[in-house]
């Protein structure tokens, strides 16, 4: 059945939501007060990179379903509102950035009729602390028919279409699980627009409000933790000589634990798992039990020391980073990505210049995203350009290209053969073979 859709906010959960809204078949409205955004999603041009997200775009804008509008007024006949905005770390604290949220709410509320029969949807997508969906749900339902439903979004980058069309499951959250009547209409109206997917065996899950808002943060708290816990543990390496591959990869292998997130390395970053953590140690906080998610000052601490222990150790190879000349692989926080949010490699590149190394950055995809957020960072797209003269190489986000370099080209380009593996993902051996000084994070 084809629902008339709108997602207000489209950012990159917001527009990808979009565009797999018309790949299902529905007639969507994506809103955002970007002109720039919506114009170029209009034209049917992604302003990010994403696989396969362009592709979809275009494909429901040529097949009429898809549009983008700055417009509220558009969206009063719309069945089912998806909520993507934004949710920031709050520039004066640790807390999540609720302001973009409600103002899409108070602005939706403007033009939402009052309808007997029916009801019209709003469904939220962002990432928020409990309590902020009763809170939109108290405000939404004052007008007639309206009802709220808090469906989490848990989609990677790189991986975004596929997560946002097939999930692992599918969370909805609701005022009162109990009052069955109520559930299952707003259930069955969400059912209809992922009818599809649910079609082919995904898992649905109806909870409270309070329960699908911690569901989403409690999976990138975990995911969070996982990470620094085996970077605990290459620092536990790094002090007795074991390699923290052998170890990750041997309790992996208990499917209790699961052998992924457990790449040791530089640390996380992106827009996600840090100022998530963040939001979700502040929400305790504010509930006065801020003692229950303290181990996740930790956990943001061990991902700190990683940068600060990359630089350590390139002033160590180096004897002193003072005007050295410094080649830093990768400024996306992660590969297949063009995000350099709270980017570890980017990071490491800003302090090791800060400390007067002369540093070039190079990346496939996200060199214009360094010039927009670290304006003057030396930046060389050509990957042989930025690795000619180098004193020191650091491999800080594992794009397939640096994988596969050959040791042997790249120590003629260098003036030195010195290597960091802050992602542990070349062959030591193989390096060092080719006359290279290799160092690595929790590795011998
Ligand atoms: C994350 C969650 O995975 C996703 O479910 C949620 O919706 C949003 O946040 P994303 O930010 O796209 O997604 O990136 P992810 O693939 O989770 O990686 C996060 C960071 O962790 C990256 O910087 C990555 O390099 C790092 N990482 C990941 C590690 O350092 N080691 C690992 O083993 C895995």
């Amino acid at each position: 059945m084809r629902t008339t859709v709108s997602v207000i906010g489209v950012g990159y959960l917001g527009a990808v939501h979009a565009a797999s809204m018309a790949e299902l078949g529905h007639e969507v409205i994506g809103l955002d007060v970007d002109v720039d955004r919506v114009g170029a999603l209009n034209d049917g041009r992604a302003p990010f990179h994403e696989p396969g997200f362009e592709e979809i775009l275009r494909r429901g804008r040529d097949r009429d379903l898809l549009r983008f509008t700055t417009d509220y007024a558009e969206l009063a006949k719309v069945d089912v509102h998806f909520l993507g905005l934004g949710t920031p770390q709050r520039a004066d604290g640790n807390g999540a950035d609720l302001t973009y949220l409600q103002a899409a709410v108070d602005a939706l509320c403007e033009v939402l009729p009052a309808r007997d029969g029916a009801p019209t949807l709003v469904v939220g997508k962002s990432t928020v602390p409990a309590g902020t969906a009763r809170m939109l749900a108290d405000q939404l339902e004052q007008i007639d028919g309206v009802r709220l439903v808090w469906n989490p979004e848990f989609l990677r980058e790189g991986f975004a279409v596929k997560d946002t069309l097939a999930p692992d499951r599918l969370v909805y959250g609701v005022r009162d699980p109990e009052d069955v009547e109520e559930t299952e209409q707003v259930v069955g109206m969400l059912d209809a627009v992922y009818a599809q997917i649910l079609e082919r065996g995904t898992t649905r899950l109806v909870m409270g409000y309070e329960a699908a808002e911690l569901v989403k943060v409690s999976a990138n708290a975990f995911l969070a933790t996982k990470i620094s816990f085996i970077n605990a543990i290459s620092e536990m390496c790094e002090a007795t000589g074991a390699d923290v591959t052998d170890v990750a990869r041997a309790i992996g292998m208990d499917d209790r634990i699961g052998v992924k997130f457990l790449r040791a390395g530089v640390g996380f970053g992106g827009g996600c798992l840090p100022k998530d953590i963040r939001a979700f140690m502040a929400s305790a906080e504010d509930l006065g039990i801020g003692e229950s998610l303290a181990f996740l000052r930790e956990v943001d601490a061990i991902n700190e020391r990683r940068r600060a222990r990359v630089v350590d150790l390139a002033a160590e190879m180096l004897g002193g980073l003072e005007g050295r000349r410094v080649t830093v692989l990768g400024a996306a926080f992660k590969p297949d990505s063009d995000d350099v949010r709270d980017s570890p490699a980017l990071d490491v590149a800003c302090r090791l210049r800060t400390a007067g190394a002369a540093v070039t950055v190079t990346d496939p995809e996200a060199l214009g995203g360094v010039e927009k957020r670290v304006p003057g960072m030396p930046t060389e797209a050509d990957l042989d350009e930025a690795l000619r003269g180098a004193e020191l190489v650091l491999l800080l986000t594992e794009w397939g290209q640096y994988k596969e370099l050959d040791p042997a080209r790249v120590r003629e380009l260098v003036a030195d053969a010195r290597i960091i593996d802050g992602r542990n993902v070349l062959e030591p051996r193989q390096w060092r073979e080719a006359g290279w000084e290799v160092r690595s994070l929790g590795r011998p």
